[in-house]
Protein backbone atom coordinates (compact mmCIF):
# COMPACT_ATOMS: atom_id res chain seq x y z
CA UNK A 1 0.00 0.00 0.00
CA UNK A 2 1.19 3.60 -0.96
CA UNK A 3 2.33 5.82 1.93
CA UNK A 4 -0.56 8.17 1.68
CA UNK A 5 1.03 11.25 2.81
CA UNK A 6 2.17 12.05 -1.11
CA UNK A 7 -0.36 13.45 -2.97
CA UNK A 8 -0.10 11.30 -5.93
CA UNK A 9 0.00 7.53 -3.72
CA UNK A 10 -3.15 6.13 -5.32
CA UNK A 11 -1.60 5.81 -8.22
CA UNK A 12 1.11 3.56 -7.07
CA UNK A 13 1.97 -0.22 -5.26
CA UNK A 14 4.76 1.16 -3.61
CA UNK A 15 6.00 4.19 -1.67
CA UNK A 16 8.53 6.17 -3.43
CA UNK A 17 12.35 5.12 -2.42
CA UNK A 18 12.87 7.47 0.53
CA UNK A 19 16.46 9.03 -0.93
CA UNK A 20 15.01 9.86 -4.65
CA UNK A 21 11.85 11.48 -2.67
CA UNK A 22 14.21 13.54 -0.74
CA UNK A 23 16.19 14.18 -3.93
CA UNK A 24 13.23 15.54 -5.90
CA UNK A 25 11.72 17.60 -2.74
CA UNK A 26 11.75 21.28 -2.90
CA UNK A 27 10.24 21.90 0.97
CA UNK A 28 13.25 22.88 1.84
CA UNK A 29 13.55 25.90 -0.27
CA UNK A 30 10.42 26.52 -1.99
CA UNK A 31 8.64 27.07 1.92
CA UNK A 32 9.84 30.69 1.04
CA UNK A 33 6.83 30.85 -1.43
CA UNK A 34 4.53 29.82 1.83
CA UNK A 35 2.85 33.26 2.02
CA UNK A 36 2.24 33.26 -1.88
CA UNK A 37 0.85 29.39 -1.62
CA UNK A 38 -1.76 30.47 0.77
CA UNK A 39 -2.40 33.68 -0.91
CA UNK A 40 -3.29 31.93 -4.36
CA UNK A 41 -5.39 29.14 -2.54
CA UNK A 42 -7.58 31.90 -1.08
CA UNK A 43 -7.89 33.05 -4.21
CA UNK A 44 -9.10 29.72 -5.95
CA UNK A 45 -11.11 29.11 -3.19
CA UNK A 46 -12.88 32.38 -3.70
CA UNK A 47 -13.29 31.21 -7.52
CA UNK A 48 -13.96 27.70 -6.94
CA UNK A 49 -17.01 29.37 -4.93
CA UNK A 50 -18.00 31.57 -7.70
CA UNK A 51 -17.75 28.86 -10.08
CA UNK A 52 -20.51 26.66 -7.76
CA UNK A 53 -18.14 24.37 -7.38
CA UNK A 54 -17.66 24.95 -4.05
CA UNK A 55 -20.90 26.15 -2.35
CA UNK A 56 -20.40 29.87 -0.64
CA UNK A 57 -20.29 28.14 3.00
CA UNK A 58 -17.37 25.74 1.81
CA UNK A 59 -15.22 28.52 0.04
CA UNK A 60 -15.83 30.11 3.38
CA UNK A 61 -14.54 27.16 5.31
CA UNK A 62 -11.41 26.78 3.02
CA UNK A 63 -10.50 30.59 3.48
CA UNK A 64 -10.72 30.93 7.34
CA UNK A 65 -8.66 27.80 7.72
CA UNK A 66 -6.25 28.98 5.06
CA UNK A 67 -5.73 32.11 7.45
CA UNK A 68 -5.96 30.22 10.44
CA UNK A 69 -2.68 27.89 8.98
CA UNK A 70 -1.07 31.22 7.71
CA UNK A 71 -1.69 33.00 11.29
CA UNK A 72 -0.10 30.25 12.78
CA UNK A 73 2.83 30.09 10.36
CA UNK A 74 3.54 33.75 10.92
CA UNK A 75 3.42 32.90 15.04
CA UNK A 76 5.22 30.18 15.18
CA UNK A 77 8.50 30.18 13.00
CA UNK A 78 8.95 25.86 13.36
CA UNK A 79 5.46 25.34 11.68
CA UNK A 80 6.72 25.50 8.23
CA UNK A 81 8.18 22.28 8.87
CA UNK A 82 7.33 18.27 7.42
CA UNK A 83 7.53 15.54 5.55
CA UNK A 84 5.88 17.05 2.24
CA UNK A 85 7.14 17.03 -0.85
CA UNK A 86 6.74 20.61 -1.86
CA UNK A 87 5.12 24.11 0.05
CA UNK A 88 1.81 23.34 -2.05
CA UNK A 89 1.47 19.79 -0.50
CA UNK A 90 2.22 21.27 3.00
CA UNK A 91 -0.32 23.80 2.28
CA UNK A 92 -2.64 21.27 0.99
CA UNK A 93 -1.78 18.95 4.50
CA UNK A 94 -2.36 21.46 6.63
CA UNK A 95 -5.86 22.15 5.23
CA UNK A 96 -6.76 18.86 5.35
CA UNK A 97 -6.16 18.19 8.73
CA UNK A 98 -7.99 21.15 9.66
CA UNK A 99 -11.04 20.33 7.39
CA UNK A 100 -10.72 17.09 6.58
CA UNK A 101 -12.64 15.75 3.32
CA UNK A 102 -13.48 19.69 1.91
CA UNK A 103 -9.85 20.49 2.31
CA UNK A 104 -9.75 18.00 -0.41
CA UNK A 105 -11.45 19.76 -2.50
CA UNK A 106 -9.39 23.09 -2.86
CA UNK A 107 -7.39 21.29 -5.52
CA UNK A 108 -10.30 20.87 -8.10
CA UNK A 109 -9.56 21.85 -11.57
CA UNK A 110 -6.04 23.33 -9.96
CA UNK A 111 -2.46 21.54 -10.75
CA UNK A 112 0.29 22.13 -9.26
CA UNK A 113 2.24 22.84 -12.44
CA UNK A 114 0.22 26.59 -12.65
CA UNK A 115 0.56 26.84 -8.58
CA UNK A 116 4.30 27.14 -8.15
CA UNK A 117 4.21 29.79 -11.70
CA UNK A 118 1.60 31.79 -9.90
CA UNK A 119 3.51 31.84 -6.27
CA UNK A 120 6.49 32.89 -8.14
CA UNK A 121 5.09 35.67 -9.92
CA UNK A 122 3.41 37.08 -7.33
CA UNK A 123 6.78 36.78 -4.96
CA UNK A 124 8.73 38.43 -7.36
CA UNK A 125 6.17 40.97 -7.80
CA UNK A 126 6.65 41.69 -3.94
CA UNK A 127 10.06 40.92 -3.52
CA UNK A 128 11.83 43.21 -6.65
CA UNK A 129 11.05 46.23 -5.08
CA UNK A 130 13.42 45.10 -1.80
CA UNK A 131 15.92 45.39 -5.04
CA UNK A 132 14.74 48.42 -6.24
CA UNK A 133 14.93 50.47 -2.97
CA UNK A 134 19.02 49.07 -3.03
CA UNK A 135 19.76 50.20 -5.92
CA UNK A 136 17.82 53.79 -5.01
CA UNK A 137 20.47 54.04 -2.10
CA UNK A 138 23.21 53.15 -3.59
CA UNK A 139 22.69 55.82 -6.41
CA UNK A 140 21.92 58.47 -3.77
CA UNK A 141 25.40 57.45 -1.66
CA UNK A 142 27.10 58.22 -5.66
CA UNK A 143 25.13 61.23 -5.57
CA UNK A 144 26.68 62.46 -1.62
CA UNK A 145 30.37 61.51 -3.03
CA UNK A 146 29.50 63.33 -6.35
CA UNK A 147 28.17 66.39 -4.23
CA UNK A 148 31.15 66.87 -1.94
CA UNK A 149 33.71 66.36 -4.76
CA UNK A 150 32.39 69.53 -5.86
CA UNK A 151 34.26 70.61 -8.88
CA UNK A 152 37.49 68.44 -8.12
CA UNK A 153 39.15 67.14 -11.10
CA UNK A 154 40.36 63.92 -11.63
CA UNK A 155 41.76 62.03 -14.73
CA UNK A 156 39.43 59.96 -17.05
CA UNK A 157 40.84 56.64 -18.36
CA UNK A 158 40.79 54.93 -21.39
CA UNK A 159 42.90 51.43 -21.60
CA UNK A 160 43.30 52.68 -18.09
CA UNK A 161 45.91 55.06 -19.08
CA UNK A 162 45.24 58.42 -18.10
CA UNK A 163 42.56 60.29 -21.15
CA UNK A 164 41.04 63.53 -19.99
CA UNK A 165 40.31 65.38 -17.03
CA UNK A 166 37.04 64.78 -15.72
CA UNK A 167 35.05 66.14 -12.76
CA UNK A 168 35.33 63.19 -9.64
CA UNK A 169 31.40 63.80 -9.65
CA UNK A 170 31.35 62.62 -13.46
CA UNK A 171 33.24 59.50 -12.63
CA UNK A 172 30.50 58.90 -9.69
CA UNK A 173 27.60 59.61 -12.00
CA UNK A 174 28.69 57.46 -14.60
CA UNK A 175 28.28 54.37 -12.27
CA UNK A 176 25.03 56.07 -11.05
CA UNK A 177 23.42 56.09 -14.43
CA UNK A 178 24.61 52.26 -15.21
CA UNK A 179 22.19 51.55 -11.71
CA UNK A 180 19.48 53.42 -13.11
CA UNK A 181 19.23 51.65 -16.27
CA UNK A 182 18.99 48.28 -14.00
CA UNK A 183 16.40 49.74 -11.69
CA UNK A 184 14.65 49.82 -14.68
CA UNK A 185 15.01 46.46 -15.69
CA UNK A 186 13.72 45.04 -12.58
CA UNK A 187 10.80 46.78 -13.01
CA UNK A 188 10.81 45.40 -16.42
CA UNK A 189 10.61 42.25 -14.79
CA UNK A 190 8.58 42.95 -12.18
CA UNK A 191 6.31 43.63 -15.45
CA UNK A 192 6.76 40.66 -16.80
CA UNK A 193 5.76 38.77 -13.80
CA UNK A 194 2.51 40.16 -14.14
CA UNK A 195 0.46 37.67 -15.98
CA UNK A 196 -1.80 35.40 -13.60
CA UNK A 197 -1.31 31.84 -14.84
CA UNK A 198 -4.39 29.96 -13.01
CA UNK A 199 -7.01 28.22 -15.09
CA UNK A 200 -4.11 26.93 -16.97
CA UNK A 201 -4.91 23.48 -15.46
CA UNK A 202 -1.74 20.95 -15.61
CA UNK A 203 -1.38 21.90 -19.10
CA UNK A 204 -5.04 22.30 -21.53
CA UNK A 205 -6.61 24.67 -19.47
CA UNK A 206 -9.32 23.54 -16.38
CA UNK A 207 -12.83 22.51 -17.39
CA UNK A 208 -14.33 24.61 -14.61
CA UNK A 209 -15.97 27.74 -15.08
CA UNK A 210 -13.28 29.60 -13.89
CA UNK A 211 -13.18 33.92 -14.41
CA UNK A 212 -9.80 34.29 -15.02
CA UNK A 213 -10.12 38.20 -15.24
CA UNK A 214 -11.50 38.30 -11.86
CA UNK A 215 -9.13 36.04 -10.62
CA UNK A 216 -6.53 38.36 -12.11
CA UNK A 217 -7.64 41.30 -10.49
CA UNK A 218 -8.01 40.08 -7.07
CA UNK A 219 -4.36 38.65 -7.36
CA UNK A 220 -3.08 42.15 -8.34
CA UNK A 221 -2.42 41.44 -11.88
CA UNK A 222 -3.24 43.20 -14.72
CA UNK A 223 -3.42 40.11 -17.09
CA UNK A 224 -3.90 37.00 -17.52
CA UNK A 225 -1.44 34.39 -19.44
CA UNK A 226 -2.35 34.03 -22.93
CA UNK A 227 -1.68 29.96 -23.83
CA UNK A 228 -2.04 27.07 -21.12
CA UNK A 229 0.84 25.48 -22.44
CA UNK A 230 3.02 28.11 -22.69
CA UNK A 231 2.05 28.77 -18.92
CA UNK A 232 2.98 25.72 -17.94
CA UNK A 233 6.43 26.16 -18.19
CA UNK A 234 6.98 29.95 -19.13
CA UNK A 235 9.66 31.25 -17.12
CA UNK A 236 11.13 33.71 -19.05
CA UNK A 237 9.78 36.61 -16.08
CA UNK A 238 12.50 34.59 -14.08
CA UNK A 239 15.31 34.21 -17.10
CA UNK A 240 14.31 38.37 -17.12
CA UNK A 241 14.98 38.45 -13.28
CA UNK A 242 18.28 36.72 -13.25
CA UNK A 243 19.49 38.69 -16.11
CA UNK A 244 18.34 42.07 -14.12
CA UNK A 245 20.73 40.68 -11.29
CA UNK A 246 23.37 39.36 -13.15
CA UNK A 247 23.51 42.84 -14.89
CA UNK A 248 23.47 44.75 -12.31
CA UNK A 249 26.51 42.37 -10.29
CA UNK A 250 28.69 43.67 -13.51
CA UNK A 251 28.04 46.94 -12.45
CA UNK A 252 28.56 46.77 -8.79
CA UNK A 253 31.46 44.86 -9.66
CA UNK A 254 32.92 47.71 -12.13
CA UNK A 255 31.98 50.21 -9.40
CA UNK A 256 34.16 47.79 -7.08
CA UNK A 257 36.73 47.63 -9.41
CA UNK A 258 37.33 51.33 -10.04
CA UNK A 259 37.22 52.02 -6.08
CA UNK A 260 39.91 49.15 -5.53
CA UNK A 261 42.01 51.04 -7.77
CA UNK A 262 41.14 54.83 -7.10
CA UNK A 263 42.00 53.91 -3.15
CA UNK A 264 45.08 52.19 -4.04
CA UNK A 265 48.47 53.94 -2.76
CA UNK A 266 49.33 54.33 -6.51
CA UNK A 267 46.63 56.10 -7.25
CA UNK A 268 45.14 57.69 -3.69
CA UNK A 269 42.34 59.39 -5.53
CA UNK A 270 39.77 58.37 -2.72
CA UNK A 271 39.84 57.08 1.02
CA UNK A 272 38.50 54.33 2.13
CA UNK A 273 37.14 54.49 5.35
CA UNK A 274 38.39 52.04 8.14
CA UNK A 275 34.97 51.16 8.98
CA UNK A 276 34.66 48.95 5.47
CA UNK A 277 37.46 47.98 5.59
CA UNK A 278 39.90 44.92 6.72
CA UNK A 279 43.32 45.05 8.09
CA UNK A 280 46.06 42.01 7.16
CA UNK A 281 46.99 39.27 10.16
CA UNK A 282 50.76 39.71 9.22
CA UNK A 283 51.47 42.77 7.65
CA UNK A 284 50.24 45.70 10.45
CA UNK A 285 50.34 48.61 7.25
CA UNK A 286 47.80 46.63 5.03
CA UNK A 287 44.07 48.45 4.51
CA UNK A 288 41.96 45.86 2.32
CA UNK A 289 38.96 47.03 0.35
CA UNK A 290 37.80 43.15 1.41
CA UNK A 291 34.03 44.02 1.12
CA UNK A 292 35.10 45.65 -2.80
CA UNK A 293 36.36 42.96 -3.59
CA UNK A 294 33.51 39.85 -2.34
CA UNK A 295 31.30 42.30 -4.60
CA UNK A 296 33.54 41.52 -7.55
CA UNK A 297 33.86 37.94 -5.94
CA UNK A 298 30.11 37.14 -6.19
CA UNK A 299 29.19 38.62 -9.17
CA UNK A 300 30.71 35.31 -10.65
CA UNK A 301 27.83 33.48 -9.17
CA UNK A 302 25.21 35.89 -9.84
CA UNK A 303 26.14 35.52 -14.16
CA UNK A 304 26.60 31.44 -13.52
CA UNK A 305 22.61 31.71 -11.76
CA UNK A 306 21.73 33.05 -15.61
CA UNK A 307 23.83 31.38 -17.67
CA UNK A 308 22.79 28.02 -16.03
CA UNK A 309 19.05 28.86 -15.79
CA UNK A 310 19.34 29.39 -19.53
CA UNK A 311 20.86 26.20 -20.39
CA UNK A 312 18.05 24.18 -18.32
CA UNK A 313 15.66 25.85 -20.24
CA UNK A 314 17.04 25.74 -23.70
CA UNK A 315 16.22 21.82 -23.96
CA UNK A 316 13.27 21.79 -22.55
CA UNK A 317 9.66 19.79 -24.50
CA UNK A 318 6.52 22.24 -23.85
CA UNK A 319 4.56 22.20 -21.11
CA UNK A 320 5.74 21.47 -17.05
CA UNK A 321 9.06 19.53 -16.86
CA UNK A 322 10.27 19.48 -13.49
CA UNK A 323 13.75 20.47 -14.40
CA UNK A 324 11.29 24.00 -13.85
CA UNK A 325 12.24 23.51 -9.76
CA UNK A 326 15.54 24.82 -10.33
CA UNK A 327 14.66 28.16 -10.91
CA UNK A 328 13.84 28.92 -7.08
CA UNK A 329 17.23 28.29 -5.35
CA UNK A 330 18.89 30.27 -8.08
CA UNK A 331 16.32 33.23 -7.60
CA UNK A 332 16.55 33.64 -4.18
CA UNK A 333 20.52 33.24 -4.45
CA UNK A 334 20.70 36.05 -6.82
CA UNK A 335 18.17 38.44 -4.85
CA UNK A 336 20.15 37.62 -1.61
CA UNK A 337 23.95 38.20 -3.49
CA UNK A 338 22.60 41.48 -5.42
CA UNK A 339 20.93 42.79 -2.56
CA UNK A 340 23.59 42.44 0.11
CA UNK A 341 26.75 43.40 -2.44
CA UNK A 342 24.59 46.27 -3.54
CA UNK A 343 23.93 47.73 0.43
CA UNK A 344 27.67 46.91 1.00
CA UNK A 345 28.96 49.02 -1.89
CA UNK A 346 26.54 51.82 -0.74
CA UNK A 347 27.93 51.59 2.59
CA UNK A 348 31.37 52.06 1.09
CA UNK A 349 30.41 54.80 -0.93
CA UNK A 350 28.59 57.09 1.67
CA UNK A 351 31.64 56.49 3.65
CA UNK A 352 34.50 57.62 1.01
CA UNK A 353 36.44 60.50 1.14
CA UNK A 354 37.71 62.49 -1.87
CA UNK A 355 42.00 63.55 -2.15
CA UNK A 356 41.14 66.17 -4.35
CA UNK A 357 44.73 67.14 -3.59
CA UNK A 358 45.47 63.96 -5.57
CA UNK A 359 43.45 63.73 -7.86
CA UNK A 360 44.26 67.38 -9.55
CA UNK A 361 47.82 66.67 -9.22
CA UNK A 362 46.85 63.96 -11.83
CA UNK A 363 45.04 65.48 -14.12
CA UNK A 364 47.49 68.41 -15.47
CA UNK A 365 50.31 67.45 -18.06
CA UNK A 366 49.89 65.10 -21.20
CA UNK A 367 46.06 64.54 -20.94
CA UNK A 368 45.98 68.00 -21.76
CA UNK A 369 46.89 66.99 -25.23
CA UNK A 370 43.35 66.67 -26.86
CA UNK A 371 43.23 70.13 -25.42
CA UNK A 372 46.00 71.61 -27.30
CA UNK A 373 44.48 69.88 -30.67
CA UNK A 374 41.13 71.84 -30.07
CA UNK A 375 43.29 75.47 -29.87
CA UNK A 376 44.78 74.99 -32.98
CA UNK A 377 41.22 73.96 -34.21
CA UNK A 378 39.69 76.93 -33.02
CA UNK A 379 42.81 79.11 -34.84
CA UNK A 380 41.60 77.17 -38.30
CA UNK A 381 44.11 74.17 -38.35
CA UNK A 382 43.14 70.91 -39.37
CA UNK A 383 42.20 68.47 -36.95
CA UNK A 384 44.71 65.91 -38.61
CA UNK A 385 47.25 68.48 -38.86
CA UNK A 386 46.59 69.67 -35.49
CA UNK A 387 46.85 65.92 -33.61
CA UNK A 388 50.73 65.57 -35.51
CA UNK A 389 51.67 69.29 -34.09
CA UNK A 390 50.58 68.01 -30.90
CA UNK A 391 52.34 64.77 -31.04
CA UNK A 392 55.79 66.42 -31.85
CA UNK A 393 55.20 68.83 -28.96
CA UNK A 394 55.01 65.33 -26.81
CA UNK A 395 57.60 63.42 -28.37
CA UNK A 396 59.92 66.47 -27.10
CA UNK A 397 58.74 67.17 -23.83
CA UNK A 398 58.33 63.02 -22.68
CA UNK A 399 62.13 63.34 -24.05
CA UNK A 400 62.77 66.04 -21.45
CA UNK A 401 60.73 65.06 -18.61
CA UNK A 402 58.42 67.76 -18.53
CA UNK A 403 54.80 68.92 -19.56
CA UNK A 404 53.02 72.07 -21.24
CA UNK A 405 53.08 74.18 -18.09
CA UNK A 406 56.61 74.61 -18.89
CA UNK A 407 56.66 75.99 -22.58
CA UNK A 408 57.05 79.95 -23.07
CA UNK A 409 54.87 81.75 -25.23
CA UNK A 410 58.21 81.45 -28.00
CA UNK A 411 58.49 77.88 -27.89
CA UNK A 412 54.63 77.36 -28.47
CA UNK A 413 55.09 79.69 -31.64
CA UNK A 414 58.06 77.47 -32.34
CA UNK A 415 55.87 74.90 -33.06
CA UNK A 416 53.23 76.40 -34.84
CA UNK A 417 52.82 79.99 -35.38
CA UNK A 418 48.85 79.33 -34.78
CA UNK A 419 49.82 79.80 -30.89
CA UNK A 420 49.47 83.00 -29.39
CA UNK A 421 50.66 84.36 -26.10
CA UNK A 422 47.41 83.29 -23.96
CA UNK A 423 47.28 79.63 -25.15
CA UNK A 424 48.60 78.95 -21.23
CA UNK A 425 45.30 79.86 -20.24
CA UNK A 426 43.50 77.45 -22.53
CA UNK A 427 45.74 74.42 -21.91
CA UNK A 428 45.07 73.91 -18.05
CA UNK A 429 42.41 70.77 -16.97
CA UNK A 430 40.05 73.88 -14.97
CA UNK A 431 39.63 75.16 -18.98
CA UNK A 432 39.44 71.84 -20.26
CA UNK A 433 36.30 70.69 -18.63
CA UNK A 434 34.39 73.96 -18.73
CA UNK A 435 35.32 73.59 -23.14
CA UNK A 436 33.06 70.99 -22.95
CA UNK A 437 29.85 71.38 -24.41
CA UNK A 438 27.31 68.69 -24.31
CA UNK A 439 24.88 68.02 -21.59
CA UNK A 440 26.49 64.07 -21.20
CA UNK A 441 29.59 66.30 -20.70
CA UNK A 442 31.84 66.63 -17.98
CA UNK A 443 31.20 70.58 -18.26
CA UNK A 444 30.89 71.66 -14.59
CA UNK A 445 27.33 73.12 -15.42
CA UNK A 446 26.19 70.08 -16.87
CA UNK A 447 27.56 67.75 -13.95
CA UNK A 448 25.65 70.01 -11.86
CA UNK A 449 22.43 70.13 -13.64
CA UNK A 450 22.53 65.86 -14.00
CA UNK A 451 23.77 65.26 -10.24
CA UNK A 452 20.16 67.38 -9.50
CA UNK A 453 18.50 65.07 -12.04
CA UNK A 454 19.56 62.22 -10.31
CA UNK A 455 19.10 63.52 -6.06
CA UNK A 456 14.99 64.39 -8.10
CA UNK A 457 14.70 60.84 -10.19
CA UNK A 458 15.46 58.83 -6.74
CA UNK A 459 13.23 61.36 -4.13
CA UNK A 460 10.45 60.68 -7.16
CA UNK A 461 10.61 57.11 -6.43
CA UNK A 462 10.55 57.34 -3.10
CA UNK A 463 7.98 59.42 -3.16
CA UNK A 464 5.73 57.13 -5.53
CA UNK A 465 6.30 54.37 -3.37
CA UNK A 466 5.10 55.61 -0.25
CA UNK A 467 2.02 57.63 -1.69
N1 LIG B 1 8.11 21.71 -6.81
C1 LIG B 1 7.65 21.83 -8.14
C2 LIG B 1 8.41 22.97 -8.87
O1 LIG B 1 9.03 23.71 -8.22
C3 LIG B 1 6.18 22.16 -8.14
C4 LIG B 1 5.46 21.69 -9.35
C5 LIG B 1 5.42 20.22 -9.36
N2 LIG B 1 4.67 19.73 -10.45
C6 LIG B 1 4.82 18.49 -10.88
N3 LIG B 1 4.08 18.11 -11.86
N4 LIG B 1 5.70 17.68 -10.35
O2 LIG B 1 8.41 23.07 -10.08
Amino acid sequence: MADKRHLWSGRFDSAPDEEVFQFQSSFEFDRRLFDDDVTGSLAWAEALGSAGVLSAEESRQICSALNAIREEAHSDPTFIEGPDEDVHAFVERQLIERLGDLGRRLHTGRSRNEQVSLDLRLYLRRQIVHLQVGLEGLISALCGCATSAGEAIMPAYTHLRRAQPVLVAHVLLAHAAAFQRDWVRFETARDEADAMPLGSGAVAGTSYEIDTQALAQNLGFTRVVKNSIDAASDRDFVSSMLHACALTMVHVSRLAEDLIIFTSEEFGYFELSDSVSTGSSLMPQKKNPDPLELVRGKSGRVIGHLTGWLTTMKGLPSGYNKDLQEDKEIVFDSERNVLNSVRATALVVASLVVCSRRTEAASTGMLLATDVADYLVNRGVSFRRAHEIVGGIVRDLVAKGKDFSSLSPEEWKGYDTSFAGDVGEYITSRASVESRKTPQSTNPAEVKRSLAAVELWVQTQRRRRTE
